[in-house]
């Protein structure tokens, strides 16, 4: 039987496991890529391992997220990132050179390869062929000692595109097509690979958008093949050494398939506050916005700016909406201001803002309270734009920049003329701002200032776990409830006593408090507990004040990996009913665990205040189990050695 590009990539990267859907494998990574949020505390844990430099074929270490150096520190952040990277072999893109995933498309992806970020978007680089996929920090820092990833065999979805995008419509509005049929639960134990006909006609920045939005669906990853429009992106990048053919073989199997004709699409909207609730533009034009943002790793390319900026040309912009436009990457801003088209977005009235992450992250332009906002990003949960009772749409760049100009939500396919971009013969390529190591790692001192505290220590599980119920959640509780991002938090990512003071700080203030009063105890969560972000924080923190366990209806892929890593057991409802029985200030108690805990296996939770049992089961493996015993992967690596 012929194999699918999944399974291509799979065997040749292969160190354990065989390739059974939900049967655990490990592969071999070749390339890593953390951001200034997630790195540090990465960073801290590669430390942690005594080793003299990374072992993959290439690291890179990028700042995107937290641009906003209000005080000392984020450029203590900067500083410590700098001197780690030049010491252990690792890339550097400074803060300015763009946002991690544009950035290591356009220079580092390779067809074929292999990819762990500390980033829930790290699949965008499979639009360029690569199996890139979105972990917590320690998995990375693990991948960079030589330590293989270990995962879930997923099942693989073909999505078979046939015929062609239609003027106006974009990749965009693709992949929120697919979140309107498959919601942000559809994509949970898949990789989507794409294929069909219609693949040909898209771009390999047109296919990022579509791999980088595959994380809202849930999916480990999604992935394109390598053809002659990637070898035509990485000609242009300068790069086409590194370009080799990659498709499934004639008769490759698939567990499902999906099919998307594009010609029949419309320009789409995802609504508050959830990238699955989506409709047609049509259906909800004339909603009056506020704010308008173009950017983030979903739509920053060279081709997206040029679009706003060829629709903005001779228009204003409407005289009650406020529109940002955040470059990607340095290579796109630079190209943009050589040929013209920046001004053209100037003189338009837009406002240009740094090339990072920007609002997609809360860092800056919160809008206004009770505000509409309509953004080219790739979530829309509530309180992420940094204002809390705010809407946020995500569309197309095409349907943002008609909405920024008539100030209501408007179909691009109403826009008075048609657009035509050319792709430019070659890309402005600069790396000027990517700082190689060190050629003399044992002279680079590492730059520690007072933002960069040590890892907290966690000790191994005990047989019995006791404690309260410190907080009862609902269903599609985001990393971001558990662990706010934004301009007050995020300077804090390297400082796990002062950050943890802010969980679940949205949800209850009091939460920190309590959790150490009481010494820590248990989390109940509703269906997806954890989805969204790559956030380990949002595992770390919760261990810090000392949650020992959360006892959820599911769990989100990445947060439940982050919480074994961090050794908090993640247990799951036997019976969903049961999350009725109990409540916030139960006292509960876990016993025997040791013998208890085995693969598929289930355990008594004792509620001791409403003398009941309820039973609770997970999906560990052994090495998993392993792990939480030995009190987190840290320790059980260190064991290990
Ligand atoms: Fe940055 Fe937003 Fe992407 S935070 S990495 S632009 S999802």
């Amino acid at each position: 039987m012929g194999k699918n590009i999944v399974q291509k990539i799979l065997s040749s990267h292969l160190v354990s496991g065989r390739l059974k859907a939900k049967t655990e494998i490990a592969i071999v990574v070749d390339q890593t890529l953390t951001q200034d949020a997630t790195g540090t505390m990465a960073y801290l844990q590669f430390e942690a391992m005594g080793l003299p430099g990374v072992k993959t074929k290439l690291s890179v270490s990028y700042v995107d997220h937290n641009m906003l150096q209000a005080g000392f520190e984020n450029f203590d952040d900067h500083l410590f990132l700098q001197s780690f990277a030049s010491k252990y072999g690792i890339y550097y893109s400074k803060p300015g050179n763009g946002i991690c995933h544009q950035v290591h498309l356009e220079r580092f992806a390779v067809p074929g390869g292999t990819l762990l970020g500390s980033d829930s978007h790290t699949p965008t680089c499979g639009g360029l062929g690569m199996l890139s996929i979105g972990a917590g920090g320690l998995d990375v820092a693990i991948a960079m000692a030589g330590g293989s990833f270990y995962f879930s065999m997923p099942e693989i979805v073909l999505v078979k595109l046939s015929g062609a995008l239609s003027p106006w419509v974009t990749a965009k509005d693709v992949i929120l097509e697919l979140l309107r049929r498959l919601t942000v639960k559809g994509g949970v134990g898949k990789i989507f690979e794409y294929g069909g006909e219609g693949v040909k006609t898209l771009t390999v920045t047109e296919r990022a958008t579509i791999t980088n939005m595959g994380a809202e669906l849930g999916a480990l990853t999604s992935i394109f093949p390598s053809d002659a429009q990637t070898k035509k992106y990485l000609k242009m990048q300068g790069r086409e050494d590194v370009w080799q053919p990659l498709k499934a073989s004639a008769n490759a199997q698939y567990d499902e398939t999906v099919e998307i004709d594009l010609s029949s699409l419309e320009p789409m909207v995802a609504r508050p506050h959830s990238p699955d609730n989506v409709c047609k533009v049509r259906e909800i034009q004339g909603t009056m916005v506020h704010q308008v943002c173009i950017g983030s790793c979903t739509n920053s390319s060279y081709h997206d700016l040029m679009v706003a900026a060829a629709m903005l040309k001779g228009k204003k912009v409407h005289p009650d909406v406020s529109l940002t436009i955040s470059p990607g990457s340095r290579q796109v801003l630079e190209m943009i201001s050589k040929n013209g088209a920046l001004t053209d977005i100037i003189a338009a009235g837009a406002r240009i803002l740094d090339v990072a992450c920007g609002p997609c992250i809360g860092m800056g332009q919160a809008p206004p309270s009770g505000g509409v906002t309509v953004r080219t990003f790739n979530r829309n949960f509530e309180g992420r734009s940094g204002t809390l009772d705010a809407k946020v749409y995500l569309v197309s760049p095409e349907t943002a920049v008609i909405t920024a100009i008539r100030g209501v939500i408007s179909d691009p396919r109403d826009y008075d003329m048609p657009i035509i971009i050319k792709d430019p013969k070659t890309f402005l390529i600069d790396d000027s701002m990517i700082i190689p190591p060190s050629e003399n790692p044992a002279q680079v001192t590492i730059i520690r200032g007072p933002n960069i505290k040590p890892l907290p220590k966690k000790e191994p599980m005990p047989d019995t776990l006791h404690g309260e119920v410190l907080l009862k959640l609902g269903d599609n509780i985001t990393t971001d409830h558990i662990m706010p991002a934004g301009a007050k938090v995020l300077p804090l990512r390297s400082n796990i006593p002062a950050i943890s003071e802010f969980v679940f700080e949205k949800i209850d203030k009091e939460f920190a408090k309590r959790a150490k009063e009481k010494g820590g105890g248990f989390l109940v969560g509703g269906i997806n507990y954890g989805q969204g972000s790559s956030r380990e924080h949002a595992a770390l923190a919760p261990m810090y004040l000392g949650v020992k366990a959360v006892i959820a209806k599911s769990f989100a892929r990445i947060h439940r990996s982050n919480l074994v890593n961090f050794g908090i057991l993640p247990l799951t409802f036997t019976e969903e009913n049961d999350y009725l029985v109990l409540d916030q200030g139960d006292s509960l108690e876990l016993v025997d665990i040791k013998k208890q805990l085995k693969p598929g296996g289930i355990l008594v939770v004792h509620n001791r205040t409403k003398n009941k049992e309820i039973k609770v089961t997970h999906l560990l493996s052994s090495r998993e189990i392993d792990i939480l015993f030995a009190g987190g992967l840290l320790n059980y690596q260190a064991q290990k050695n």
